[in-house]
């Protein structure tokens, strides 16, 4: 007699040979291949149909909506309200969590008269606790980090992850190691990096510099990686798609808007919208589609230049500096999801992340320059037909406007692009720059100034 895989049980399948394993090496590396893994649960498969934990798809919906009203850490963290869709922890094991996730859905109105379509709205993954969408996914690989027992953990970053796991390792009890490309990465996050108590290392090269020197390092020591190769960190980035889902009550938009770096976000949400059709949560799927700034488009190009089938690395700049990346490590991931979403990638200029960035702020919603390529990005898929009119929107905002504020001065004060190639395409931001007023301390010429705004 054979018996089913228990209901819970996760394992680990390469994505290139298929290869299965239920414990990966410490550079999260196919032994076989050297692709990435991806987590499966063989116990969705049983003979009522695909079922999570046991639980059909309406089960699965009131089951996540009444632990909304309940006090304990693993509901009210956003993420681990979803757990029939994660890898469990074992016995005896708690989530390190800082309460992620749980992200407000805005509607954009005026973003969408600029863009031109009538629905469109903005899943802000900014709000979560250090002010990035890493958190949703270093919950749950942070927590994987301590049940192995890792002192130690690590990233290679643009910045966003490593303020994330810094405030992770730290809740969790566990030490961090910090690498990052010195200059190229705004003060915000490295700032939070330092609070958080990490040891932080800026390297004189990039973000894939930094990654390679990482990769070096988890094999010569007892250090559990904390990039996105590292297949748990996916898991939990895929509850933001889960959670929009839920907002929308179960209604999926047409199309899906996501700034691609290294493309683990991607991956990651897409993995979530082909997860929650096939369990019959949703019965379609958006399209997918991913933006990169032209200054760091090597998926642009595979996608467009090779049909997917390569991708080659490039010398990546761009001032949206969470998105500086030459060599991403998920673009397999990302192209599977694109594809299988029948959704498109797209590429914008500095000027015009710049400008989309701004639009966002005029909404008063706000968000750092890696985020507003999805605005810009989106402006470009209505003009080409891609996007249509009537159809509804929704763009994944990673990061909090605070993350970035050199950027948000530097455009207000006109000098953003002074001396760069972009300088003279610069002049159409004029009308949206707000450089702050330097008055006499009279309240005549406060009233004045008024009087002349106002006119
Ligand atoms: N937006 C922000 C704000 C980011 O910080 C990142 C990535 C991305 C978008 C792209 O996401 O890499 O999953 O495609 N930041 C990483 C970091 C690389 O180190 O913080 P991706």
């Amino acid at each position: 007699m054979t018996t089913a895989t228990p209901t819970h049980i996760s394992r680990l399948r390469c994505i290139h040979c298929g290869h299965i394993a239920d414990r990966a090496d410490q550079d999260f590396r196919c032994p076989n291949c050297h692709d990435l893994f991806e987590v499966f649960f063989p116990g969705w498969q049983t003979p009522q149909g695909v079922r999570a934990h046991g639980h059909t798809a309406a089960e699965l919906k009131s089951l996540w909506i009444e632990r909304r009203a309940r006090l304990e850490p693993e509901n009210t963290s956003g993420v681990w309200r979803f757990r029939e869709l994660l890898p469990a922890l074992n016995e005896g094991h708690y989530p390190i969590t800082l309460r992620e996730g749980n992200t407000p859905l805005y509607d954009l109105p005026r973003c969408a008269q600029i863009a031109g379509v009538e629905d469109l709205q903005a899943k802000h993954q900014g709000m979560n606790p250090t002010a990035s969408f890493k958190d949703t996914g270093m919950t749950t690989a942070a927590s994987f980090a301590r049940q192995e027992g890792f002192r130690w953990v690590a990233c290679a970053s643009t910045g966003n992850t490593s303020a994330s796991m810094a405030a992770y390792a730290a809740r969790g009890g566990m030490r961090s190691l910090v690498l990052i490309p010195e200059g190229k990465i705004s003060w915000g996050k490295l700032s939070q990096a330092l609070d958080y108590g990490a040891v932080t290392c800026q390297l004189r090269t990039d973000f894939d510099g930094c990654m390679r020197i990482l990769n070096e390092v988890v094999r010569r020591m007892p250090v559990y990686l904390l990039n996105s190769v590292n297949p748990y960190r996916l898991e939990g980035q895929k509850t933001a798609a889960i959670e929009l889902l839920e907002q929308l009550n179960w209604e999926p938009p047409d199309h899906l808007i996501v700034p691609g770096g290294n493309l683990g976000n991607s991956s990651a949400l897409g993995k979530a919208l082909l997860e929650m059709k096939n369990l019959g949560l949703i019965s379609r799927l958006p399209k997918l589609s991913v933006i990169q700034a032209a200054g760091a488009n090597p998926f642009y190009r595979s996608f467009h230049q090779h049909q997917g089938r390569e991708l080659v690395p490039m010398q990546a700049d761009t001032l949206a500096t969470a998105i500086r990346i030459g060599n991403p490590a998920s673009w397999k991931k990302a192209l599977k999801v694109v594809q299988a979403t029948e959704g498109t990638v797209e590429q914008v200029s500095e000027v015009e992340i710049a400008l989309a960035k701004a639009e966002i702020g005029f909404d008063g919603v706000g968000c750092e320059p890696a985020s507003a390529v999805t605005l810009a990005g989106l402006k470009k898929l209505v003009h080409s037909g891609f996007v249509k009119r009537n159809e509804s929107v929704v763009l994944i905002l990673t990061g909090h406007v605070l993350k970035d504020p050199e950027f948000t001065l530097k455009f207000h004060r006109g000098d953003l692009f002074t001396g760069t190639a972009h300088e003279k395409e610069a002049s159409i931001l004029a009308q949206q720059q707000r450089a702050p007023l330097v008055l006499d301390a009279t309240v005549d010429a406060v009233v004045q100034t008024l009087k002349q705004l106002d006119s």
